[in-house]
């Protein structure tokens, strides 16, 4: 992409209503704009780094066994009454009437219309274990919509169902979504940690919601410094086996991780002293395993090998996307602006002509662009005719994590420069080898 082709409009001046810094950033550069309080339209850059991230989701979920639909943004207010929900949802739903006065809603999450779903279609237990999601729009009538998408009304998230046959069964489907998280987390280039959630009502200890540590998270937390330290890899790992897979879990939770609403001070104070953490961090995910609360109600059952039918088993995981990106930039900037992680960043490597119209820069960019779009790369050429420090200053707030600078000084010796955003170190080197170094970092990403 050439910046003078694209559409990034940034702001100059800080935007007085936001708060934090990732709500500042994603207003100045350019990725989203605010239509009411909590909604907001993905503006190219802002849209180009969402679809990055349902990507990464639809990766580690396809490669777990789970299996992508789409459900509707809308939904009818019959089902929900079913599950009893309708009314004790409260005022967050979005309730309103069709021409025909039939009462539908704006879908907050999807429980009840997947177990819909699974009811009209699913009758043996043959036909599992069975993991369905969708990545779709949720609305949220939020009392205090804040800080930007981390806190929106509609909001984009990552939300799945599984269904099984034992509660055996439906805790590896648990364990399966916790480690195909942690996966999903390191590919963004996140420190997401698992952390014993309440699970409310509905009681048992089957539920983990997964934070990024941050100054600014609403939540407060507490863990052992090691926690942050764990670390998945590249390791491969066998979705079908369930030793593997809860001995995958086992490792992440053993150790003291918890939020306030489940901390215990007792057992935190067992950890060493040195070794104790109190801090802030953001929800980007929650998994939940609740058994047979909606498939009872709703008439969601299976015949077992004998013949009997029984409720499924269920569960819902869930995956904050567009609160993500917020998530992202808390933990990956400086005071010039945001540090995108390779994982996600919107375009590979930005490139930035010191002295647009001279014949030799232009002419290297050229060839620069080329050469990276030949290796299937995606740059952003910076080929307005802005004087060095405005480009700078773009890139630097953009945050790509890689910038090649093309001035005719270093082209004289048949030189450029490679600087990483994140160290702030560049290095002098040929065009080529700079596509070659490019091409290296992101092998494998
Ligand atoms: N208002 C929102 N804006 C953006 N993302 C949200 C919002 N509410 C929830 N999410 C994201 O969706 C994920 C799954 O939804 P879940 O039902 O667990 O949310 P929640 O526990 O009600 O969130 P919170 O406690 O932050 O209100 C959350 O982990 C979070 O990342
Ligand atoms: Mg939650």
């Amino acid at each position: 992409m050439r910046l003078t082709r694209y559409f990034l409009p940034v702001l100059k001046e800080n935007p007085a209503e936001a708060q934090i810094v990732s709500h500042r950033y994603m207003l100045r550069a350019g990725m989203i704009k605010q239509q009411a309080a909590g909604i907001y339209s993905w503006l190219p850059m802002g849209f180009k780094v969402l679809k990055r991230l349902e990507q990464i989701v639809h990766e580690e979920q396809i490669r777990a066994g789970h299996i992508p639909l789409l459900m509707p943004t809308l939904q009818s207010a019959d089902l929900w009454r079913e599950s009893g929900r309708y009314d004790a949802y409260g005022p967050e739903m979005l309730r309103f009437k069709d021409r025909h006065d039939r009462e539908m809603l704006y879908g907050p999450t999807n429980e009840e219309m997947i177990t819909d779903i699974f009811r009209s279609h699913v009758e043996s237990y043959k036909s599992l274990p069975l993991t369905l999601y969708h990545i779709q729009w949720k609305f949220r009538d939020e009392v205090r919509p804040r800080f930007g998408v981390m806190r929106g009304r509609e909001f984009l998230m990552k939300d799945g169902y599984s269904f099984d046959l034992t509660k055996e069964d439906a805790l590896h489907a648990y364990n399966r979504h916790m480690v195909s998280y942690l996966r999903t987390y390191e590919r963004m280039g996140l420190t997401a940690i698992p952390m014993r959630a309440d699970s409310g009502p509905i009681g048992g200890d089957n539920t983990h919601e997964f934070l990024v540590l941050a100054k600014t998270g609403e939540s407060e937390v507490f863990y052992d410094a090691k926690v942050p330290e764990l670390k998945l890899g590249d390791r491969t790992v066998d979705y079908d086996n369930r030793d593997e897979v809860a001995a995958i879990c086992k490792e992440f939770t053993t150790l003291y991780a918890r939020t306030d609403e489940t901390h215990d001070e007792a057992l935190f104070n067992q950890i060493p002293e040195e070794r104790r953490c109190i801090g802030r961090g953001i929800e980007v995910g929650q998994i939940f395993y609740f058994g047979t609360k909606y498939s009872e109600p709703m008439g969601a059952t299976v015949t077992t090998p004998d013949g009997a039918k029984v409720p499924v088993e269920m569960g819902s995981h869930g995956i904050g996307v567009s609160r993500l990106i917020g998530a992202l930039i808390e933990a990956n900037h400086d005071e010039k602006g945001i540090i995108w992680p390779e994982g996600v960043t919107p375009f590979h490597v930005g490139l930035v002509n010191l002295k647009q119209g001279d014949v030799a820069t232009d002419a290297a960019c050229e060839a620069l662009y080329a050469a990276l779009k030949a290796k299937g790369l995606d740059p952003l050429y910076d080929d307005r005719e802005e004087r060095a420090g405005a480009k700078f200053a773009t890139m630097d707030l953009i945050g790509l994590p890689w910038r090649i600078t093309v001035g005719p000084r270093g082209l004289a010796n048949g030189l450029v420069e490679l600087t990483s955003r994140r160290s702030g170190e560049s290095e002098e080197m040929t065009p080529e080898a700079a596509v070659a170094k490019i091409v290296e970092i992101y092998a494998g990403i």
